[in-house]
């Protein structure tokens, strides 16, 4: 390889929020069909690195190449006509419009004379050489999480791009999603693309990259070839420390505190139906639900989380039928749940990390003196969780949109544990976390347990489960079994249930 293969490069890059230094003075080199890794704890200060490549942002110093000419800093304009593309962590596509307009968009705008046909052409090509597959004529609204996430990598490609940017492209996708994306990324970067991929998932990373490039704290902490690189030299270099293993220890069921009794549901929007659903959640358990997402998870975490009812059978909180869909009414009754989209029905972005942090209170009445809110008490409280749960902000009063994805996470499972809920519905717990959060959540879904805590865990990752799992439940096609106690099961006869064969 020559100088001249090198795509993009990055020199000397700081970036500050106030007093938070970001980026320190960071440095990066693609070359042509590399697929380089960025790594790094939350809040190390990947997205805002990349933010500032694709002129989201303006960086304090240091400059960016794109094949040796320098980019005006803060331009996406200027980036984008570079060849840099990037498919964000949450997408930014016009859900009424189809994935071919979508496609268009920005790039030549809908009216150009004849310009649908021949976009349409190009399109189609591109698909055939990568292998991204997407009805082109459907509505974005209706397509699942991995197509619309076909249609963000072709828009890039349409616009021929020379650097794709995938920040955790991953944590959205089933694993069959995900193995289908890598091949994907394979052939582009076989194809001459530079590619640069952000995630947490350390199996990922080393079966699709070629180097790796860890942040820590906004600095570089080191760079690694794939080939040479193992899970624990990764690990140590993200966190500075050997991560150290939950053990779980066995679990003490007691009374039943949730009971799905012969439930079926109609599809809806979000969620596909449900049929002769039954299971109790006992105190003092953990059960997992294991399944491709997509055979039931929506169903059975909105009647959980009171955003529906069933239409036949019954779902029993404390033994008694819930028979209204009233969200509020079930947290008011101690059950607590971690939406699966944090990003939509997590926080309020606008709104500050305290008032977040206590907002499920405020309404059910907490926090209120007088008829005034107890500002002091909701400060308190913050400032408390922002220390035990690590989330990494300026202070109770930041904004919580300026918090890294993995933050944003850990500020919810603040909201939901330290209540000390009964019921726990825990969707996706540590989706987004970097390796070391993920064993703290895990110890703390642990420890809720250990308090008489019943919980449910919706994982799509097996490893998950059965670090957590003191029995599984199946759901595929709408219907859930019964897997038994996850001390008498294997990965491989979890797998045939998923996939709706009996084990
Ligand atoms: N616009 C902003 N204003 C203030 N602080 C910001 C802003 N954007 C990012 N930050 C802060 O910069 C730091 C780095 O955030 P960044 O989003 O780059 O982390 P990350 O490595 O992508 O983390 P994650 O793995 O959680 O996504 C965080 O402390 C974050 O709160
Ligand atoms: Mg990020």
């Amino acid at each position: 390889m020559t100088s001249t293969d090198t795509v993009l490069s990055l020199e000397g890059i700081t970036k500050r929020f106030g007093k938070l230094t970001a980026n320190d003075h960071l440095d990066l080199s693609l070359r042509r069909g590399e697929i380089l890794a960025l790594l790094g704890e939350n809040g190390a200060g990947k997205t805002t690195l990349m933010n500032i490549l694709f002129g989201h942002y303006v960086q304090d110093e240091g400059v960016v190449r794109v094949n040796g000419e320098m980019l005006p800093p803060g331009s996406p304009g200027a980036a984008l006509k570079a060849g840099i593309g990037m498919v964000h962590q949450h997408f930014a596509l016009a859900e009424n419009l189809s994935g071919l307009d979508n496609i268009r968009l920005g790039t030549e705008g809908l009216f150009a004379l004849g310009g649908k046909a021949a976009a349409r052409k190009k399109v189609e090509q591109i698909i055939a050489e990568s292998g991204l597959e997407v009805d082109l004529d459907r509505k974005v609204a209706s397509l699942t999480v991995g197509e619309k996430q076909r249609v963000e990598i072709l828009k890039a490609l349409y616009r021929n791009v020379r650097v794709l940017i995938l920040d955790e492209p991953t944590a959205v996708l089933t694993p069959q999603e995900a193995e289908g994306l890598f091949t994907v990324l394979r052939r582009l970067a076989a194809n001459g693309l530079g590619v640069i991929f952000i995630s947490h998932k350390l199996g990922e990373v080393l079966s699709v990259s070629t180097r790796i490039l860890v942040l820590r704290g906004g600095r570089k902490a080191g760079e690694l070839v794939t080939a040479d690189a193992d899970r624990r030299a990764i690990a140590d270099l993200m966190v500075g420390k050997a991560v150290a293993e939950v053990k779980r220890t066995a679990a003490t069921p007691a009374e039943t505190l949730l009971e799905f009794s012969d439930v079926h549901l109609r599809r809806g929007s979000t969620r596909e139906s449900l049929r002769n659903v039954g299971f109790a959640l006992r105190a003092g358990e953990i059960v997992g639900l294991a399944g491709v997402s997509g055979n039931g998870q929506g169903g059975i975490a909105a009647l959980i989380s009171g955003l529906a009812v069933p239409d036949q059978g019954a779902v029993l909180l404390y033994g008694e039928p819930i028979t209204r869909a009233d969200p509020r009414a079930l947290v008011a009754a101690g059950v607590a749940r971690m939406p699966e989209d944090r990003q939509h029905d997590g926080v309020v972005g606008t709104m500050s990390v305290a008032d977040n942090i206590a907002i499920e209170e405020v309404r059910s009445g907490a926090f209120s003196r007088m008829g005034l809110l107890d500002r002091k008490a909701m400060q308190a409280r913050a400032t408390s969780a922002i220390a035990a749960y690590d989330i990494r902000c300026p202070g109770p009063d930041a904004e919580a949109r300026l918090l890294s994805g993995g933050n944003v996470q850990k500020l919810i499972l603040a909201r939901v544990l330290e209540r000390e809920p009964r019921v726990i519905l825990a969707n996706q717990p540590t989706r987004g976390l970097d390796v070391g959060a993920q064993s703290e959540v895990h110890r703390r879904i642990i420890a809720a347990r250990d308090r008489g805590a019943a919980v449910l865990v919706i994982s799509e990752d097996l490893d998950e489960l059965f670090a957590l799992a003191d029995r599984f439940l199946v759901v595929h096609a709408g219907e859930v079994s019964d897997a038994g106690p996850s001390d008498r099961l294997d990965r491989g006869a979890v797998g045939l249930l998923m996939a709706g064969q009996a084990a």
